[in-house]
């Protein structure tokens, strides 16, 4: 695999100086220092917050701790890495890395973190022609830079990420497996009556991660907590009755996310349990009509029209599917987009962003959740997560509305003890079609 990585990395790394040329050239510059951050510390407090790097820095470099690092570019020379590697004997920092990658950058070790001023005054002759992309803004100040985050590169940069390359596309493939191998283990501790707090431990070990380098923090949610979106807890007490279980939850490969979503029934013979195979049905009938040229909005919106159905299918709502869409009924059921960019950031950026230029197209009035509002490309990394909700904070106006009558109150309140289901995927658009990545890994890992 490491062949192939090093001849997909350098393809990915081309297209990427290229791109510094444009950013450069378009914006009169010689350079771009890009940061990879630094210990950032709790308030009054000497405990660090726990690292993150720039996702800018991981687009161009496949290393993810890499706190005190910093890569020059000018889109001609290999790109150089001024390696951190303090000697420390307070924290263990990271070898010096022997990867697919690291011949493709001149590389200088940082013993200080005080080097990098000489090192910045010897690259770049005139600092007022060089650009300066991190979180550090304060020092990148001290050091004497005058373009910081300029908004333009940025915006050549985040519409470039929404593009995949193949070399991403084949981190983000990866990313499916260590995710799916805590999937498994976690529905196993589920069905076998743990805790929310032992099917989260069940799933880290699984995944060979720990909750410090999750991509996000994993939603491992039983019965009515399932109806909380971005629910956080784990209770460490399992509850007397066992209705059903959402487990939200990804890995990382070499920084790029994988983000995906089960929803299960304790009952597998229960009608929450056909809810749940109706979902996940509908969801890949969703990703098989799914093309580039096409609005992501429009996909959403089959989805919506697709609860409707189900509302009106499963008797929770008396009206026709129609009726049902036309009142807006089934936003109360599915609250959220149906999906996001999925890369170095698990809502990833550019979801917005139509062009280039950075012009922004806001999600529409009726779908202010949707994190997307892009035309299908070739190569875009998506996420595809239907949900059908019973949260009673949005269920309750509806009890005082005319059209509350027709709302099957009963069964509403039945499924409202089993939370909700959501059904998550990761898909890349093709040149005609959508490829489902988690999918994909699902059947080799079950060879
Ligand atoms: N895990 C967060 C999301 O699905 O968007
Ligand atoms: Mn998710
Ligand atoms: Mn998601």
């Amino acid at each position: 695999m490491s062949n192939s990585e090093q001849r997909l990395f350098q393809q990915h790394l081309n297209g990427l100086q290229q791109l510094v040329q444009d950013i450069l050239q378009t914006n009169g510059l010689d350079g771009i220092w890009i940061h990879a951050g630094e210990v950032q510390y709790h308030f009054l407090d000497d405990q660090p917050k726990s690292f993150k790097i720039n996702p800018l820095f991981n687009y161009f470099v496949p290393h993810t701790q890499a706190c005190g690092s910093w890569l020059y570019l000018d889109g001609v020379n290999k790109p150089h890495l001024y390696f951190y590697q303090p000697n420390d004997y307070w924290y263990l920092h990271e070898p010096v890395p022997q990867s697919f990658w690291t011949e493709a950058f001149q590389w200088t070790i940082l013993k200080h973190a005080d080097e990098i001023k000489s090192s910045l005054y010897k690259q770049s002759v005139d600092l007022n022609r060089t650009l300066y992309l991190g979180d550090a803004v304060q020092l990148a100040q001290s050091l004497g830079f005058t373009h910081i985050n300029l908004q333009k590169a940025l915006n050549y940069l985040h519409y470039q990420r929404s593009i995949k390359t193949e070399y991403e596309v084949h981190c983000l493939q990866q990313a499916q497996f260590a995710a799916l191998c805590g999937h498994r283990a976690a529905k196993n501790a589920f069905f076998d009556g743990k805790s929310e707090f032992e099917i989260n431990l069940a799933y880290l070990q699984a995944s060979e991660q720990s909750d410090l380098n999750v991509p996000y923090g994993n939603i491992v949610a039983i019965n009515q907590h399932s109806a909380v979106l971005h629910y956080a807890q784990l209770q460490r007490k399992s509850p007397a009755k066992r209705n059903s279980f959402l487990l939200d939850a990804g890995a990382s490969y070499l920084g790029y996310a994988s983000d995906i979503t089960r929803s299960y029934s304790f009952d597998p013979n229960d009608e929450f349990a056909e809810l749940v195979q109706r979902m996940e049905r509908q969801k890949l009938a969703l990703i098989d009509q799914m093309q580039p040229g096409y609005h992501y909005l429009s996909y959403h919106t089959m989805m919506q029209q697709s609860i409707a159905e189900m509302l009106h299918e499963f008797d929770l709502v008396r009206l026709s599917a129609e009726q049902i869409f036309e009142e807006g009924i089934n936003r109360t059921f599915f609250p959220h987009g149906l999906g996001h960019l999925l890369g170095l950031q698990v809502h990833d950026v550019a979801g917005f962003q139509q062009n280039r230029r950075g012009t922004h197209k806001a999600p529409p009035e009726a779908y202010p959740s949707l994190r997307c509002t892009r035309n299908l490309e070739p190569n875009m990394v998506l996420t595809v997560e239907p949900g059908l909700y019973f949260i009673p904070l949005l269920l309750n106006p509806w009890r005082d509305h005319p059209l509350g009558a027709r709302f099957n109150w009963q069964k509403i309140d039945c499924f409202t003890a089993y939370g909700g289901i959501r059904s998550e995927d990761n898909i890349v658009i093709t040149a005609d079609g959508a490829e489902n990545l988690t999918q994909k890994a699902q059947t080799a890992l079950n060879g």
